[in-house]
């Protein structure tokens, strides 16, 4: 039943490549809690975040979706943190730490434990992974302790990397929505106008097959598509007529300027916020700007884009141009297909019609009324 060295190596790799590709953090939590479970032969395994400061232990139910907590001053996982020891019990009824407190709430019957402190790396304790029980009712060994100890430095480090990447993922959307409120009192396009170009942009990855990952970053990306406007002179954007020629050539400026905002983030959602503002206005047969980049030179995200934004612009009423039928948007992006727009993407863009509408019928601008839609 105890695994010699070459099986515990392939257990760890087996498990570290499933963890590396889950997107959800509950998930990988989850996950993580298996690893330590399997890898001992546990009943079940929970994992504890240690908060220093307010004296408590942090875990997710076993379904994942809720948090408990309990005080770091007692219990036996609270003994582990408190002296960094690992401990092993092989008769829970008779421990003198052993509250069964729990056990008498959840029916569940903790006949055996083992937890090993998790340490950053300045070796401070960062929590515990308390394993309950064994599948064949054997005792736990040292063997065991030490397997959990080997794979608890893996653990702790990927929970670390989580949440680290999720207080900057936040960060970097707080930054966003503060340039879109900038940007709102700018443009007379409306939020209402960057909440469907997302929403159609998620909706257009998701039938192209990316990534729930990817998916996000382009429904979050893809608000930053004319932040360049900012740069743009009123006079220009607000002219309630056709532009001229060199009006034109000015506002074509927008994808460049939105471009060199980002350009130099080294992170994900800014670089894809800058191909984005880039690219969006790329065509595929090469006629678009700023660079004619042809077919899929342009960037997956800047082809999504440019559908979900020329659709929303076709469906809603601007300062230049009234609003058009659906009939005559599905005509027109028919007819652009393989010219300005990738011939995947309009497939499943006319495949998915009423999709779109919906969207854009949910979060309809306040200055169109349905009776203007019939215009075209
Ligand atoms: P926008 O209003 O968000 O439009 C985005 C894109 O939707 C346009 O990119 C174009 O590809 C498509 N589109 C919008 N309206 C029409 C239309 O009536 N017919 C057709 N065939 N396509 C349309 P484009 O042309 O590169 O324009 C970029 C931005 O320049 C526009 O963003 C808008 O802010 C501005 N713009 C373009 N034309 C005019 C204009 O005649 N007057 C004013 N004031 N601004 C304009
Ligand atoms: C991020 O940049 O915030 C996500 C991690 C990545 O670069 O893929
Ligand atoms: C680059 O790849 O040149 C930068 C991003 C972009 O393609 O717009
Ligand atoms: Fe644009
Ligand atoms: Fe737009």
């Amino acid at each position: 039943m105890r695994r010699n060295p070459k099986e515990l190596l392939e257990f760890i790799f087996k498990h570290m490549a499933l963890i590396t590709a889950i997107y959800d953090n509950n998930e990988m939590l989850k996950a993580l809690a298996n690893m330590g479970r399997d890898i001992v032969h546990g009943e079940r395994c929970t994992i504890w975040l240690f908060d220093a400061r307010k004296q408590l232990l942090f875990s997710n139910t076993a379904d994942g979706y809720d948090t408990i907590s309990m005080s770091s001053n007692e219990g036996i996982v609270g003994s582990v943190v408190n002296s960094g020891e690992p401990v092993i019990i092989n008769n829970a009824a008779k421990d003198e730490h052993f509250d069964n407190s729990f056990d008498r709430t959840t029916g569940f019957v903790t006949k055996k434990m083992i937890v090993v402190p998790t340490r950053d790396n300045q070796q401070q304790i960062t929590g515990a992974i308390q394993v309950i029980n064994t599948v064949d009712e054997s005792d736990f060994t040292g063997d065991d302790l030490n397997n959990l100890k080997l794979i608890s430095v893996y653990i702790s480090e990927t929970i670390k990397t989580t949440l680290l990447l999720e207080e900057i993922e936040a960060n970097q959307k707080e930054l966003m929505y503060t340039f879109n409120i900038i940007a709102d009192k700018r443009s007379k396009e409306t939020g209402n106008h960057l909440k469907r170009v997302s929403l159609y942009s998620r909706e257009l990855a998701q039938l192209i097959g990316l990534s729930p990952y990817e998916c996000d970053i382009v429904a979050d990306a893809s608000t930053m598509h004319d932040i360049g406007k900012i740069a743009i002179p009123d006079a220009i954007l607000e002219k309630p007529a056709k532009l001229t020629d060199e009006e034109y050539e000015i506002i074509k400026n927008h994808t460049v300027y939105g471009y060199e905002m980002f350009a130099r983030s080294k992170r994900r959602l800014l670089q894809s916020s800058a191909i984005i503002a880039h690219e969006h206005h790329e065509k595929y047969d090469g006629t678009g700007y700023p660079r004619g980049l042809i077919g899929e030179d342009i960037h997956i995200f800047g082809r999504i884009v440019a559908l979900a934004d020329v659709f929303d612009a076709l469906a809603s009423k601007r300062i230049y141009k009234e609003s058009w039928s659906y009939e005559d948007i599905f005509g027109y992006i028919g007819e652009q297909r393989g010219k300005h727009f990738d011939p995947m993407l309009v497939d499943l863009f006319l495949e998915h019609k009423e999709t779109f509408i919906n969207i854009h019928e949910q979060l309809r601008d306040e200055s169109e009324t349905p009776e203007e839609k019939e215009c075209t």
